[in-house]
C-alpha cells in the first residue's frame, strides 16, 4: 500500500508547477510524458528546454531528456497515472473560471482504464476535484467512479494542492509537505505513492475538500497579512512617520511578524486563490473580501502618489525599476508593478516613462499601448531620469540606493533604499 508510484505518468500542463513535477519524477525513473495545448512550450520540452527562468530546472529538464524519461506531446496519451496541472483564473465575477480543468479533463477520459489514478494540482474552489469525477462519469459512465457507497472503484481520484514559491521550486518541490486529499481514503493513498517517489516532506492524508480549502486558506492567510501591512503604510504616511521604521521596532516583539507593505500583491495565486473563497462563502469572507480589496487599490495607490511627485517638475521622466511580480524571477502575471507603470503611463501621457527590469527584455502586452513607456537598461534610465521608483526588489536595484540616486526624486515601494 505504501510503495511508491511505479508506472507511466502524464501531466497536463508544462508550465511553472507541471514542469517541475515532470521533471522531479522522470530524474527519479518514473516515465513521464508532459501534455501540453501550446505548441511552442511542447516543442521547448522536448529539446530539453524550459520556456521560463526558474533556478536550476534547465539542468534537470534537459537531463530528463536526454535520458529519455521526459517527453512532451499536445496528445493526451493512455498512462497509468494523470496529474492536471493547468491555470484556474477568475472569471469578471471573481468566481473560478475551471474550463481549463474541465478541457483537461475531457482529453484524459478517453484515455482511462481501470486502475488508472488522476490527481488535480490546479488550485481550485472546494469541491471541484467531485466534480472532476461528475465530468469523467459523463464521458465514461463504463468506469465506476470511487465515492463512499463504491469501494470498488475503478478510478482513484484526489487533490494534491501545489505550493511552491517561484525562484524556490525545484527546492520546495521536493522537500515541502505535502496534502493529499483524496475523494476516499483509497484515492488518498494511491495518490499519495506518486508524492512517495520524490517528496522528502511528509505527506498528509486526508479528504479532497479539506486538501482544496487549506490551499486557498494558505494563501488569504498570506493576502490578509500583506494587507495589514498595506493598510499601516497608507495611515503611516498620513501621519508622517516611517512605516519601516515602525515594522521593524514592532517586529521585535516576540510574538509578532508583520510584513513587508509593496506596490501589490501579484503572482498566479494569492490574488486569486482568496477569491475561491469568498466566492464559496460571500456573506461569511468579509475580512478576506476587504484584504483583497486593499491590496488590489494598492497600485493605485502607489502611481498617485508618483503622479503628485511628477507635479514638481515641468517635463519629468520617470524610471520605473522592476516589473516582475516579485523580486529575481521573470513572472510577470497579475503583477502590480505593471499595473503601477500603466496607471502612471495613463495619468501621465506627456511624461517619458522608463521600465526597467533584468529579467524582461520586451514591454509587456499590458503597456505596449502606452506610447510614452519604453524598455531602457537600469542605469541609463536612472541616469536620465528625474524621479525613480522602485517597484521590484531585484538584487541589482538594491545597490543602486548608494551609487545612482544623487538629486533624484526616489520612490521605494520596497523599503531596500533606506
Ligand atoms: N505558479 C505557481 O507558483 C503556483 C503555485 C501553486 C499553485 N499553482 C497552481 O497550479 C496551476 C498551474 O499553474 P502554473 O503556474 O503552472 O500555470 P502555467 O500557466 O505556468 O502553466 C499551465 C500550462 O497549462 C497549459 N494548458 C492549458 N490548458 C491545457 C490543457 N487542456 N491540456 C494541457 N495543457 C494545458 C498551458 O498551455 C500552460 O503551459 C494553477 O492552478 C495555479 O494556480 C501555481
Amino acid at each position: 500500500m505504501n510503495a511508491p508510484f511505479s508506472g507511466k505518468l502524464a501531466i497536463l500542463g508544462m508550465g511553472y508547477i507541471g514542469l517541475p513535477t515532470a521533471v522531479a519524477l522522470a530524474t527519479r525513473g518514473i516515465e513521464v510524458i508532459g501534455v501540453d495545448v501550446n505548441r511552442d512550450i511542447v516543442a521547448a520540452v522536448s529539446r530539453g528546454e524550459v520556456p521560463f527562468v526558474e533556478p536550476d530546472l534547465a539542468i534537470s529538464v534537459s537531463g530528463a531528456v536526454a535520458m529519455g524519461r521526459l517527453t512532451a506531446t499536445t496528445e493526451t496519451p493512455e498512462a497509468d497515472a494523470y496529474i492536471i496541472a493547468v491555470p484556474t483564473p477568475f472569471n469578471g465575477d471573481h468566481t473560478a473560471d475551471l474550463s481549463f480543468v474541465q478541457a483537461a479533463v475531457e482529453q484524459v477520459a478517453p484515455k482511462l482504464r481501470p486502475g488508472n489514478i488522476v490527481v488535480l494540482e490546479s488550485t481550485s474552489p472546494p469541491g471541484t476535484t467531485q466534480k472532476l469525477a461528475e465530468w469523467i462519469s459523463a464521458q465514461r459512465p463504463d468506469l465506476r467512479m470511487p465515492d463512499d457507497s463504491e469501494p470498488n472503484a475503478d478510478i482513484f481520484i484526489a487533490h494534491c494542492p501545489e505550493r511552491v514559491l517561484p525562484g524556490r521550486i525545484m527546492i520546495e518541490i521536493i522537500t515541502n509537505d505535502r496534502v493529499v486529499g483524496g475523494l476516499t481514503p483509497r484515492c488518498a493513498e494511491r495518490a499519495a505513492s506518486i508524492y512517495r517517489v520524490f517528496a522528502q516532506g511528509e505527506i498528509l492524508l486526508t479528504d479532497a475538500a479539506s486538501a482544496e480549502m487549506a490551499k486557498l486558506v494558505e494563501n488569504a492567510y498570506r493576502d490578509v497579512n500583506i494587507a495589514f501591512a498595506n493598510e499601516l503604510s497608507l495611515i503611516a504616511e498620513s501621519l508622517h512617520i516611517d512605516i519601516w521604521e515602525v515594522i521593524r521596532l514592532a517586529n521585535r516583539h516576540p510574538r509578532v511578524k508583520i510584513l513587508s507593505p509593496g506596490p501589490g500583491v501579484g503572482g498566479h495565486c494569492i490574488p486569486v486563490d482568496p477569491w475561491f473563497i469568498v466566492s464559496a462563502a460571500p456573506l461569511l469572507s468579509t475580512l478576506i473580501r476587504t484584504a483583497r480589496e486593499v491590496n488590489d487599490r494598492r497600485p493605485h495607490h502607489v502611481a498617485e502618489q508618483v503622479v503628485a511627485k511628477a507635479q514638481r517638475f515641468r517635463s519629468p521622466t520617470i524610471a520605473c525599476l522592476g516589473l516582475t511580480f516579485k523580486a529575481n524571477v521573470d513572472d510577470i502575471r497579475e503583477s502590480p508593478a505593471i499595473e503601477v507603470v500603466g496607471l502612471i503611463a495613463a495619468a501621465l501621457p506627456e511624461v517619458d516613462i522608463l521600465v526597467c527590469d533584468p529579467y524582461v527584455d520586451h514591454v509587456p502586452a499590458a503597456l505596449s499601448g502606452y506610447a510614452n513607456v519604453r524598455l531602457e537598461n537600469a542605469h541609463a534610465a536612472v541616469e536620465r531620469a528625474d524621479i525613480v521608483v522602485l517597484l521590484v526588489e531585484h538584487e541589482p536595484f538594491k545597490a543602486m540606493r548608494h551609487t545612482r540616486l544623487g538629486g533624484k526624486v526616489a520612490y521605494d515601494t520596497r523599503g531596500v533604499w533606506r
